[in-house]
């Protein structure tokens, strides 16, 4: 099909073990992921998702690969991006790890707990310091000088686009986005489920990044 491109899209939350039991992670659902997913397929695109652990169902034409960590994520999809024409990171990797994890189960000892926490890797910024001539679209989530932020993300990830919405669309069935180019010009504002939304920001991609290609 003519114009169809092959879109790697990361979804949902990664999880960082402190023992074989505890985690931290990030609120994500992977709805957006999920609901991206199905727009570009509606268009008629590949997909290939690398996903944290999430509970949504993904549609069936896309390709899952499932993840845990940040690492892993990072790993899954830089094999896959080499065979994609462009980047959706919609993921909520979890930013911190600790800097070792237990291999037995912390026990309680009544006293206060100091965990040393560093860094993972960036997905979106190290996909997009490689793209080459492969487009990317990054998400941020800002609570507070949003427009401002996002521009300095979307320099610092090497993103083409750049999706901002606020906390409210955390595990919500809706959302409020406004979609900035690379130059920081606001191309849209939109509000509605996150299936509608995803439909204007598949609109957006098709025509300032897929067909301009
Ligand atoms: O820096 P922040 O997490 O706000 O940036 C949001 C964008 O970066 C999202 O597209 C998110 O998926 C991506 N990201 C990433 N790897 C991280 C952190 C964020 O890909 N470790």
């Amino acid at each position: 099909m003519i114009g169809m491109a092959r879109i790697l899209i990361t979804s949902g939350p990664t999880r960082q073990y402190l023992d074989p039991v505890r985690y931290l992670t990030n609120a994500s659902s992977g709805r957006m992921g999920c609901a991206l997913a199905q727009a570009a397929i509606d268009l008629g695109h590949e997909v290939t998702i690398v996903s944290g652990p999430v509970q949504v169902p993904y549609p069936p034409q896309a390709r899952i690969v499932d993840v845990v960590s940040t690492e892993e994520m990072l790993t899954a999809a830089e094999r896959e991006f080499a065979d994609c024409d462009g980047l959706i990171g919609v993921a909520a990797p979890c930013d911190y790890r600790p800097v070792r994890v237990a291999t037995d189960k912390i026990a309680k000892t009544g006293q206060p707990l100091v965990l040393h926490l560093i860094e993972t890797p960036d997905i979106v910024a190290t996909l997009g310091a490689n793209k080459g001539t492969r487009w990317c679209v990054g998400f941020a989530l800002e609570t507070d000088d949003h427009r401002l932020r996002a521009l300095a993300k979307m320099q610092k990830k090497c993103c083409d686009l750049m999706v901002v919405n606020g906390t409210e669309a955390m595990h919500a069935v809706d959302t409020r986005v406004e979609v900035l180019s690379a130059s920081g010009d606001v191309l849209d504002r939109m509000e509605g489920s996150k299936e509608s939304v995803s439909r204007g920001i598949l609109q957006i991609i098709q025509r300032v990044l897929i067909e301009k290609g």
